[in-house]
């Protein structure tokens, strides 16, 4: 019997980059990968917790997969990933469909598990916080992933405990992994054909091993030649230190577009969040940020209705967003979630919260239709990733990370090259490669 796995990922790149490594090691046990549901004998569904009602969702995905194999041979099914952590065997006892629950931490063990439960036909829960043992064994295994731009988790947990956040929770305590684990992987990754490397951690800029810091990984990376540019997310503000801020000074890969959550413009809703860090120390970073290279855009997440939030502490909110022109930024309605601090609290009206929600996300989209359409008739640097399913033409994305659909050539695919917007909307530029519009001329 041919081993066939469907993997769907909810939640953040990091999920997606578990996803990912999870497949490389069921591999090794004859696993190949099937993107039709129908031929699958395991179902692996990896979970994100962040907000909302996250478990009800895994519930209703276990239900439709029933439906799928109401008539057949039931798969092996396997949850994954942060709902898996918060909820662990409830979920098998609520859900007996489900087979194994697998937590982040614990996704060196998943071959082993697999064959334990074919084997006995037992039910599994491992939902133990080992990183240091996940992240050896994952080393051992070659990551396998050969897109144009690949995620690297670098660092994973959180110690920060915002009052609204079940990461502390889900993911564990900070753990970063060793600087040389880290190189190997970023060369392999360039061995396979990646060009753009995006470092992944909760806390990314918190990496520490030993002396190295992210500046120092950031430096090491950018000597790999095929690889052509570095990001990195998510910040946290208070790790912003100033060997970071001074890479920008020098470094030629790192893009100009950096991801430094805020949540809130005011400081009393800052303190009541337990971000432990003022407004003008945000403001500071980005300054020194935009004194280095005023190219540099920032992007952030909003908790938009934080218990406590009134009209002022909206309209600080409001006033940074007009003030910096965030671009490409997230903003939620605060969810309580199970476990936190902030789990009790009492909810802003949901007509207010709902109201300032589209205020600010009205703003944030005025600063990216301003921003894309500045490009229009430029010539703007694209990193092409793939050909399009549905037409000939190309996507890649601007230093900005913005999506450009663009007329191109197969050759230019994993190259940087030049487009000139001839268009643009809220979310996509669109164009033509340099390349071509030459060639027409001539
Ligand atoms: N570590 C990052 C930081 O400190 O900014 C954030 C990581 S978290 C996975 C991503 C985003 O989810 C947060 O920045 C926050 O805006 C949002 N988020 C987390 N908990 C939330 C909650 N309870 N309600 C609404 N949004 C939430
Ligand atoms: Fe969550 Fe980020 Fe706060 Fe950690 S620093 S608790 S991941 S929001
Ligand atoms: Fe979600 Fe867990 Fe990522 S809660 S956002 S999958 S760290």
């Amino acid at each position: 019997m041919s081993k066939k796995i469907f993997i769907k990922t909810f939640g953040c790149q990091m999920n997606e980059y578990d996803s990912n490594r999870i497949f490389d090691s069921v591999k090794k046990i004859g696993f190949f990968k099937t993107e039709d549901i129908e031929e699958a004998n395991c179902y692996l569904l990896n979970t994100c917790h962040i907000r909302d009602k996250a478990k009800e969702k895994v519930y209703h995905e276990i239900g439709r997969l029933k439906k799928n194999f109401r008539y057949k041979k039931k798969p092996i099914v396997i949850v994954t990933g942060c709902v898996a952590q918060a909820e662990n065997e409830e979920m098998i006892k609520r859900e007996p469909y489900i087979d194994l629950i697998i937590g982040p931490q614990s996704y060196h063990k998943i071959n082993n598990k697999i064959e334990e439960f074919l084997d006995k036909q037992k039910k599994i829960d491992e939902t133990e916080f080992e990183a240091i043992q996940k992240f050896d064994y994952l080393n051992k295994i070659k990551n396998s992933s050969n897109k144009v731009s690949s995620f690297l988790t670098i660092q994973e947990g959180c110690d920060k405990f915002c009052h609204f956040c079940v990461v502390p929770f889900t993911r564990g305590p900070e753990y970063s992994r060793p600087f040389n684990q880290i190189i190997e992987e970023a060369k392999n990754l360039a061995e396979n054909g990646v060009k753009e490397i995006t470092l992944l951690g909760q806390n990314v800029n918190a990496y520490q091993d030993n002396k190295s810091k992210l500046s120092d990984l950031i430096i090491e990376i950018e000597k790999i030649p095929e690889i052509v540019r570095i990001r990195y997310t998510t910040s946290h503000p208070r790790d912003m230190t100033d060997d970071l801020i001074e890479v920008y000074k020098f470094s030629k890969k790192l893009m100009p577009l950096i991801h430094l959550p805020v949540q809130t413009g005011s400081n009393k809703i800052l303190k009541l969040m337990n971000r432990k860090h003022l407004i003008s120390d945000y403001i500071r970073t980005y300054e020194k940020l935009k004194n280095i290279n005023p190219r540099i855009e920032f992007s952030s997440d909003f908790i938009i209705a934080y218990p406590g939030e009134s009209d002022d502490d909206f309209m600080a909110t409001f006033n940074l967003i007009k003030n910096i022109k965030f671009i490409n930024s997230f903003s939620f309605i605060f969810s309580p979630r199970p476990g936190t601090t902030a789990s009790n609290l009492d909810l802003i009206d949901k007509k207010i919260s709902l109201e300032r929600l589209e205020k600010v996300q009205k703003q944030l989209f005025n600063h990216q239709i301003a921003m894309n359409k500045s490009l229009e008739n430029r010539e703007i640097e694209v990193l092409v990733e793939n050909k399009t399913e549905k037409s000939a033409q190309f996507f890649g994305r601007s230093e900005y990370m913005t999506p450009v659909i663009f007329d191109g050539n197969d050759k230019e695919v994993g190259s940087i090259i030049k487009v000139k917007v001839k268009s643009s909307n809220q979310n996509t530029l669109f164009g033509i490669s340099s390349n071509k519009l030459e060639k027409k001329v001539a």
